[in-house]
């Protein structure tokens, strides 16, 4: 499995990750669990509407946590929009419960992919794990 699969694995099978983006000089912090490859490339999605797209188009400079049996994973990158039509229906295939929310369509769905990532897979008993992509 390719670095950035493993990845992905890693993220649904925990279900939930933290996304940190910056807003001036304050962090901020939200449960996320949106994960998608497409095109080769890590994906996830939100909403245009929402603060975390507001900070991300201002400085896309993010990083995601999750934790699950014992180790945990970050990546550090840059969260990009693209607003791929196809990419859109992927995810929403993907994970049909954000029909209820978005469609591909709409004017509110964004899909952010990672650029310039480093992502660490960490535990208390072996040497970190990286990867980038
Ligand atoms: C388990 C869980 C997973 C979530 N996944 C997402 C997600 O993938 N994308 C998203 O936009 N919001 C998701 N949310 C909702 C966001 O955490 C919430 O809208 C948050 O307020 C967004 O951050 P902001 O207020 O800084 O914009 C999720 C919430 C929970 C509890």
């Amino acid at each position: 499995m390719e670095g950035i699969e493993k990845v992905c694995q890693f993220l649904e099978e925990a279900q939930t990750y933290y996304l940190a983006t910056v807003d001036g000089d304050q962090p901020r912090v939200r449960p996320f669990g949106t994960v998608l490859i497409f095109d080769g490339k890590l994906y996830i999605q939100t909403g245009k509407v929402k603060d975390v797209s507001r900070q991300l188009a201002a400085n896309p400079k993010a990083e995601i946590c999750a934790f699950k049996d014992g180790r945990w994973l970050r990546v550090a990158g840059e969260l990009i929009n693209d607003d791929n039509y196809d990419a859109k229906v992927a995810m929403l295939e993907k994970m049909p419960e954000l029909k209820a929310m978005y469609s591909a369509d709409d004017d509110n769905m964004q899909m952010l992919f990672f650029r310039n990532a480093t992502a660490t897979f960490s535990s208390f008993t072996e040497a970190p794990e990286c990867v980038q992509f």
